[in-house]
């Protein structure tokens, strides 16, 4: 047994390991399950008993010498590794694998770009929140309790109670909400846009969704008028969508504008000739607006003798396929990687 040791000792020290794939070798000869040093210590129990204890120690000294030069050198093949002169041939003049940045969405670039536009002239931003009450979508902003002006907008009810809507909690069918809480809690003069999300309960195609995205605005002060509002729509349409496109205001009602409008422009997609997402008439709807109704002011606490608004609601999709040519609402949220890379890189 002694002999045996001795031997075992003198092949681990002496084992070559220069080269990578001799220490495997090494690790499987000796300390592995079924190695050497294994094959020792089932040997010991016909060791006569009054020797095993010191034969086992020098067994555990000799099983930790092969781990530290298997530790040692498995260290050293690391450091060398990192510290390699790289690869002579490797041609440090070739152009790098670009790393695919990620794109920013394109309902994401418009409603920037909408915000960029309208603080120019002196517009700032407000939120609000997508889950509402009652008084924020409906009854502040005139729609009597009741009126099927409600049922305009079929809406997504978290909780609903008949008896007494004031308590309802739904989704927001549009961010006018936003206007009443910002009239809420200011006072004129008012400029505000108010970019958010909204929902209603639609079945999904390539011209509706269940959820989608607004820009509000109101201007509040004392002498606004409805000429004020056009001229408003004008710079907008004009600065996202150049000069040569044609607008038109259409007759309309919201229960909390009058008079209300409906704010059309050249069909971009098919240059006014006509397509199916103009309905072939050449005209797309970008939004609704109005002067804003004496009864919503009051409501929100706003002398309306004094004051007097405009406001307007666009939607960030229909404005982004227009502007960029894209046919199917749906493509906005079906995270097709070929439809989001086309806007990599656009600001
Ligand atoms: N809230 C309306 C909608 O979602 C759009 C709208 C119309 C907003 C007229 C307004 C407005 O602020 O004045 O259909």
């Amino acid at each position: 047994m002694q002999d045996q040791i001795n031997r075992l000792r003198a092949e681990i020290e002496a084992y070559d390991l220069s080269a990578p794939e001799q220490l495997e070798q090494f690790r499987i000869a000796f300390t592995g399950r079924k190695g050497q040093l294994a094959d020792l210590f089932d040997l010991l129990k016909t060791v006569p008993q009054e020797q095993r204890r010191a034969v086992g120690q020098e067994l555990n000294q000799l099983k930790q010498l092969a781990l530290d030069r298997f530790a040692q050198r498995q260290q050293e093949q690391e450091a060398a590794a990192q510290n390699s002169p790289a690869d002579p041939t490797f041609d440090y003049t070739l152009p790098v694998v670009p790393n695919a940045l990620g794109t920013r969405h394109p309902l994401s670039l418009v409603r920037e770009e909408m915000v960029r536009i309208f603080s120019r002239i002196g517009f700032n931003v407000a939120e609000g929140p997508e889950i509402e009450d009652d008084w924020h979508n409906f009854t502040a902003l005139n729609f009597p309790e009741n009126h099927p002006a409600r049922d305009m907008q079929d809406t997504f009810f978290i909780t609903r109670n008949p008896a007494d809507p004031t308590h309802d909690a739904l989704l927001r069918t549009h961010t006018s909400t936003v206007q009443v809480r910002v009239m809420e809690s200011q006072q004129p003069p008012i400029r505000s846009i108010m970019p958010g999300r909204v929902y209603r309960n639609e079945a999904i195609s390539a011209r509706a969704h269940m959820m989608f995205h607004q820009v509000e605005g109101i201007f509040i002060d004392e002498g606004v008028s409805f000429a004020d509002l056009k001229q408003t729509v004008y710079y907008f349409v004009q600065e996202m969508f150049g000069q040569d496109i044609q607008i038109r205001f259409r007759p309309s009602f919201f229960p909390f504008t009058e008079p209300s409008a409906e704010i059309d422009i050249t069909c971009l997609i098919c240059k006014g000739a006509g397509c199916n997402i103009c309905k072939q008439s050449g005209w797309v709807e970008i939004g609704g607006c109005g002067m804003v109704d004496p009864n919503v002011l009051e409501q929100s606490g706003i002398d309306a003798e004094r004051y007097s608004g405009y406001a307007w609601g666009m939607g960030i999709e229909r404005i982004t396929m227009l502007k960029y040519q894209i046919k199917d609402l749906r493509l906005f949220t079906e995270n097709d990687l070929r439809f989001l890379r086309q806007f990599e890189g656009v600001q």
